[in-house]
């Protein structure tokens, strides 16, 4: 098979997870991802939300802003690129065959290791809303198992229960609704499905309703309780919510409950 057919392969499958209801009668995927929004734009005002739209932010990404970036939040003793992905791919308890939503994508950085992890039989699917991220994700992070939606986190296209996990990576903070992006997150989770996201944490001596009223309008970046994520979870039902602080962010993973067996 070419690469471009096992793309078209990956995004027929991606297809069958999206809601009938969300599905343009004829999907735009010219750029290579399958594009939901057109020409609406979700990623939000502040000056860090819409430098995500940029295709020179997109082309230096993976290879230098992000490494600095999660060197200025965790410091230079916290994780590295490598142990992110391996931290991810640990409480995501990624096995063959699993179909893996990471949101807030950027340009798969995470999605493509993902897809490693999944095998062929397995299906990662890189939600941005950024067009520029995910162009470069389709020419740099492609996988036969791999497809990229622009999408909105907070109004996810898939069905109930589609996923065994979801990754949200460094991209809560900045998403415009991040409450509403959790509810999805817990909605498009299969029964026993695992969460994974790394986010900002507020550590300083300001309260984070206070820190974010200096921070946000500059950078877009929120700044979140240290409970707000894991209570969040906890509200929408996820069990073994756990959390590690690093620096000025945090690792969430939670699970949600399995199906309870049929009584006889
Ligand atoms: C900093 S990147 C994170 C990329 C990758 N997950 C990582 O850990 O490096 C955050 C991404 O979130 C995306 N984003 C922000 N708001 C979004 C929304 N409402 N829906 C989908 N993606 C959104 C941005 O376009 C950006 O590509």
């Amino acid at each position: 098979m070419t690469p471009v057919a096992r793309r078209k392969d990956a995004i027929e499958r991606t297809l069958d997870l999206i809601q009938p209801s969300t599905l343009p009668s004829v999907p735009h995927v010219e750029a290579g991802y399958l594009d939901l929004l057109g020409e609406e734009r979700v990623a939000g005002s502040h000056p860090g939300q819409q430098l995500m739209e940029s295709t020179g932010l997109a082309l230096i990404y993976e290879r230098l802003w992000r490494p600095v970036l999660g060197r200025l939040l965790m410091g230079a003793m916290g994780p590295g690129m490598g142990d992110e992905r391996r931290i991810a791919a640990e409480m995501l308890e990624l096995a063959p065959g699993d179909l893996v939503l990471d949101v807030g994508s950027g340009p798969g950085n995470f999605t493509r290791y993902f897809a490693n992890e999944v095998e062929d039989d397995g299906l990662v699917v890189g939600l941005d809303a950024s067009g520029a991220m995910l162009a470069r994700g389709v020419r740099e992070n492609s996988a036969a198992n791999v497809c990229y939606v622009r999408g909105n986190a907070s109004d996810l296209p898939f069905e109930d229960e589609s996923f065994d996990a979801v990754c949200c990576f460094a991209a809560l903070y900045l998403i415009e609704d991040p409450m509403g992006a959790i509810d999805e997150i817990a909605r498009v989770l299969r029964p026993d499905g695992r969460v994974a996201i790394l986010t900002s944490i507020n550590r300083g001596l300001l309260p984070a309703p206070l820190a974010n009223a200096f921070a946000r309008p500059l950078t877009g970046v929120r700044i979140f309780g240290r409970d707000d994520i894991t209570r969040a979870l906890q509200r929408r039902g996820l069990t073994r919510v756990a959390q590690r602080v690093s620096g000025l962010a945090q690792f969430v993973s939670a699970r949600k409950r399995a199906r309870s067996p049929r009584r006889a």
